[in-house]
């Protein structure tokens, strides 16, 4: 019960009224969501972290667990599976680029988070300065390199320092929702 202002009395006076609690849908379902089925309700976008500096070695990834992480010294973070083998690339002061994805990259998306054999296999790509592959469509682009590996349960957090950063094709961004692609 809480106190309410009464409407029909006047200014000044109050009534009690009963007010039934907020439960969560899930509590009046009796239902246990799944942890990924909760993770899916955060929107996120979308990016593709690339690294290798040769042909032979080049790999990337798509990941939207990426996080801005500090503006002096400028630094982001994303995670990645302890499963993934190309993990152990991503050495401690190894070069990599981040492409922040827009709607037209669906595709790309899709292709760098699948067969990783075939993920460069007629694949646009254009070099940075850090020699390392980046995607000129992308909304824009992080050169960064690897600071840190914390690793996190079943992922390792690989936080990295930023050496440049780029903004390149203004479209409407890729959006990742409950496990689908959206935009705004
Ligand atoms: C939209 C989207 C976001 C993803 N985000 C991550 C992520 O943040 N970290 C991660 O390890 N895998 C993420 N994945 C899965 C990877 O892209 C990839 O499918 C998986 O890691 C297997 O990659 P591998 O063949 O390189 O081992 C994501 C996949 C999609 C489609």
């Amino acid at each position: 019960m809480v106190d309410a202002p009464d409407s029909k009395s006047g200014e000044g006076n109050f009534v009690r009224v009963r007010v039934s609690p907020a439960l969560p849908i899930d509590l009046i379902m009796k239902k246990k969501p799944s942890l990924t089925s909760i993770f899916s309700l955060f929107a996120t976008g979308i990016t593709i972290v690339t690294n290798g500096n040769k042909k032979s070695e080049y790999f990337g990834c798509t990941i939207n667990s990426f996080t801005s992480v500090s503006l002096d010294p400028a630094m982001f973070l994303f995670c990645l599976g302890n499963y993934n083998k190309y993990l152990k690339t991503f050495k401690l002061d190894s070069p990599l680029n981040l492409n922040f994805l827009s709607m037209s990259q669906k595709k790309l998306s899709n292709k760098f988070a699948s067969d990783v054999d075939k993920r460069w296999i007629n694949t646009n790509y254009s070099i940075a300065k850090n020699k390392v592959p980046f995607f000129k469509e992308s909304l824009g682009l992080i050169e960064g390199k690897v600071y840190k590996k914390v690793k996190s349960g079943d992922h390792t957090i690989i936080i990295c320092k930023i050496n440049d950063f780029y903004k390149m094709t203004p479209k409407k961004p890729l959006i990742y929702y409950k496990s689908t692609y959206q935009t705004i």
